[in-house]
């Protein structure tokens, strides 16, 4: 998918044309990969575009940064606002919104207390992200992906921390990407250094196994995904049994319902892993059910009765740039 772009960024609370929001060659992330980012979807709903959790993802971008001792001069509650005024500024949603930090161009070498940091905002459009060539699974709401177990282990626990949604542990989830299309399938599933269930190069992951929804703990180097929380949160509300517990590779293969959540992926059925066929190879009840309660909340079919949701004002309600 080509970014589109919008007419600004914001960076160090200011708005700058998207074509200036640039760095040097040399700037410390460039070398050594130090910035830490977060990807959040504002929907387009009946009364105007909505940012789906922005406090949390505020939050989780400045605990990434906390464990990177990355200072940010700003406030979650001010990150907030500026991707608020960022999607009523260019105008464009439904969208994808990136919030990155990142050490920026100061001293040469490993050692980045010297290099400043830069805080930017970007939104643009985006589709389905799992939405995969034929032969893949479709990406669809009902119909799964097929995706296979990769060959490349999750980042270990104290090496790289997989709590801190950090650029340099998307080289890892590069490595996982690349192995699933080049095989072709839609997507990886990482094991830990232990070989117990991970998570996607993107995404968390669940599965459905005699009526249980189970998903790895964060113990298993899976990122806190505000998506796994907001389906943990609905799961609990419908009185779906749930347990965080470690997940063998086997029970990939035996499980009733397997699927990722994330908020590019939002809730996708799994079809098949290594090319064994989840159950009858549909999206099964479980899983349904959780689509349509998180599906109704974020496109405005249902109340947002948690508060999960920032409206963006607006003066025309109908979505833009699409
Ligand atoms: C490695 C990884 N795991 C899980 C997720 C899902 O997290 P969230 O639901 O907060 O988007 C993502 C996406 O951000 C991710 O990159």
């Amino acid at each position: 998918m080509a970014i589109k772009k919008t007419e600004k960024i914001w960076h160090n609370g200011k708005l700058i044309p998207w074509d200036e929001a640039q760095i040097h060659v040399m700037s410390h992330v460039v070398n050594y990969g130090s910035s830490v980012f977060e990807g959040v979807r504002c929907y387009a709903q009946p009364n105007g575009p909505a940012i789906f959790r922005a406090q949390e993802h505020a939050k989780r971008l400045l605990q990434s940064a906390k464990i990177y001792r990355i200072e940010c001069p700003f406030t979650a509650e001010e990150l907030v606002e500026a991707m608020v005024d960022l999607v009523k500024t260019n105008k464009t949603w439904p969208c994808y919104i990136r919030p990155l930090i990142l050490r920026g161009y100061g001293e040469a070498g490993v050692n980045p207390f010297n290099s400043p940091t830069e805080t930017y905002i970007a939104n643009y459009e985006w589709g389905k992200y799992l939405a995969a060539a034929a032969g893949h699974g479709s990406g669809g709401e009902d119909q799964g992906v097929d995706v296979c177990v990769s060959s490349w282990t999750r980042l270990a626990p104290n090496t790289m921390p997989a709590m801190s949604k950090a650029g340099a542990n998307y080289m890892n989830s590069q490595l996982i990407k690349m192995e699933a299309i080049l095989n072709g399938y839609a997507e990886g599933i990482a094991l830990d250094v232990n070989g117990y269930v991970s998570e996607g190069s993107g995404e968390n992951l669940f599965i459905v196994r005699h009526g249980k929804l189970v998903t790895p703990p964060l113990g298993n180097s899976v990122l806190p995904g505000i998506t796994r929380d907001s389906v943990l949160h609905l799961a609990n509300e419908m009185k779906i049994p749930i347990a965080e517990t470690m997940i063998p590779r086997e029970m990939l293969y035996v499980a009733d319902e397997v699927f990722f959540t994330g908020t590019a992926a939002e809730i996708t059925p799994i079809r098949s892993v290594d090319k064994i066929t989840v159950a009858n190879g549909n999206a099964g009840p479980i899983t349904k059910a959780l689509q349509k309660e998180f599906y109704g909340i974020v496109r405005g079919t249902a109340p947002d009765r948690h508060h999960w949701l920032t409206p963006v004002p607006v003066e025309k309600k109908q979505p833009v740039g699409v």
